[in-house]
């Protein structure tokens, strides 16, 4: 099951690729080369973005064209190996250029929508909201202008299939107590920049929905961990800083508690909602493996010293507790009943299943992380701005 990265061969891109940077007047599948159903994923060489395009390329009667603007997050090895796959297309550029987003879509017609692209990291959101209000609030709204037009468009049963899910988090709930579960109509009381900008692009979602009938389903998924993420986030950020021999900053007293949801679990949920969501609905998705932020540290770090020790000590010795993240928020626990009643999901991956599985990736795919943090150094701390 755990078994993409694991077991991949080292990463190796292949040569001649082709990336649209603009779409051409020949568009995106030349003609007679368009599949039975292409689904257009936002962000798709993201995180989880990248997790859902290999889950969809799994369907062999499923093409893929991702719309990404490849920021600092997408990793141009991501790509390359998902461009293996004939039935898989880039399409680079923003979700905010209104005429290429149009373009896109239309050339790619597409079944369904799944939207991932945003900027997700919660310190950047602190230091610099800007361009999470362009891309997640203004960059959500032209896309759904452009899918709104195009289904309007489309006979009816494909109009009737059509479907839109706007991928938002459990953030922006936000923070719970120790006990208690949000669950969907939850008041939203957002508290980082990055959340409240999610928030919004809910509510267009379900504006576009209420307004122009188009089918949208939001969810809000919970932390999520697993291969192929940008090492700014806590688990990767803690197995690579622990490879190069750094401190292993937490933040405050490490109480804060998340609850963990496999990579592979949320693509899953997320290409089930795209099947049997119901337009309009909202449904939350997590993990079910609360965990306190010091304990996944603790955690990594035995693991770590299984699979690769460090001669001069464990780990957990470079543990370094940091000022706090301001308005870090202490608990995030979504309820799972109604996507479990309604769409059948189910998180399959246990916490002590997956932190291994992700652990022994890193360890195996240096080729993939370390030239992105050659570019990038996102193991610095951000987001300490008041
Ligand atoms: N990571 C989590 O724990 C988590 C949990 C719940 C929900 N989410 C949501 O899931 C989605 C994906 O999260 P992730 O962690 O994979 O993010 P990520 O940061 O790894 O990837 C974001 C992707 O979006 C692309 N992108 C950014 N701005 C863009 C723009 N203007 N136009 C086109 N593409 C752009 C990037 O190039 C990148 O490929 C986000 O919407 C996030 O809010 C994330």
């Amino acid at each position: 099951m755990l078994v993409h990265g694991v077991l991949a061969p080292a990463l190796e891109p292949p040569t001649g690729y082709l990336v649209w940077d603009r779409v051409t007047a020949a568009g995106i599948w030349p003609a007679g080369e368009r599949m039975a159903q292409t689904i257009l994923v936002t962000g798709g060489c993201g995180f989880i973005g990248s997790a859902v395009v290999r889950r969809l390329l799994a369907n062999a009667d499923v093409a893929v064209v991702n719309l990404d603007a490849m920021t600092y997050a997408a990793n141009p090895r991501t790509d390359a190996e998902l461009t293996r796959n004939p039935r898989y297309r880039l399409a680079k550029g923003t979700i905010c250029d209104a005429a290429f987003v149009r373009a896109v879509v239309n050339d790619c017609r597409p079944a369904g929508v799944v939207h991932l692209a945003a900027e997700s990291h919660v310190d950047r959101s602190i230091d610099n909201a800007a361009e999470f209000l362009r891309t997640n609030v203004e960059g959500t709204a032209v896309l759904l202008d452009a899918a709104t037009a195009y289904w309007r468009g489309l006979g009816d049963a494909a109009r009737a299939a059509f479907r839109f899910v706007h991928v938002s988090t459990d953030e922006v709930y936000g923070s719970l107590g120790l006990v208690g579960y949000s669950a969907e109509g939850a008041v939203y009381e957002p508290n980082s920049p990055y959340a409240a900008s999610k928030a919004a692009s809910d509510h267009l979602a379900r504006a576009w929905h209420r307004t122009h009938g188009l089918p949208t389903i939001v969810t809000h998924g919970s932390n999520t961990y697993g291969p192929y993420q940008f090492p700014e986030k806590l688990i990767p950020l803690i197995i690579v800083r622990a490879l190069r021999g750094e401190s292993l900053p937490v933040y405050g007293k490490g109480e804060n508690v998340r609850d963990w949801l496999y990579v592979e679990d949320h693509a899953a949920a997320l290409t089930e909602v795209l099947r049997r969501g119901r337009p309009g609905e909202v449904y939350n998705v997590g993990g079910g493996n609360e965990r306190r932020n010091i304990d996944v540290v603790r955690a990594v770090c035995a693991i770590l010293d299984e699979l690769a020790p460090d001669q001069s000590g464990p780990y957990g010795r470079r543990i370094a507790f940091v000022k706090d993240r301001p308005g870090h928020d202490l608990r995030y626990a979504v309820a799972t009943d109604k996507i479990r009643a309604e769409v059948g999901w189910r998180p399959a991956i246990a916490f002590e299943a997956g932190l291994p599985a992700t652990v022994a990736w890193y360890l195996a795919n240096r080729a993939w992380w370390e030239p992105a943090l050659a570019q990038t150094d996102a193991t610095q701390r951000l987001g300490l701005a008041r």
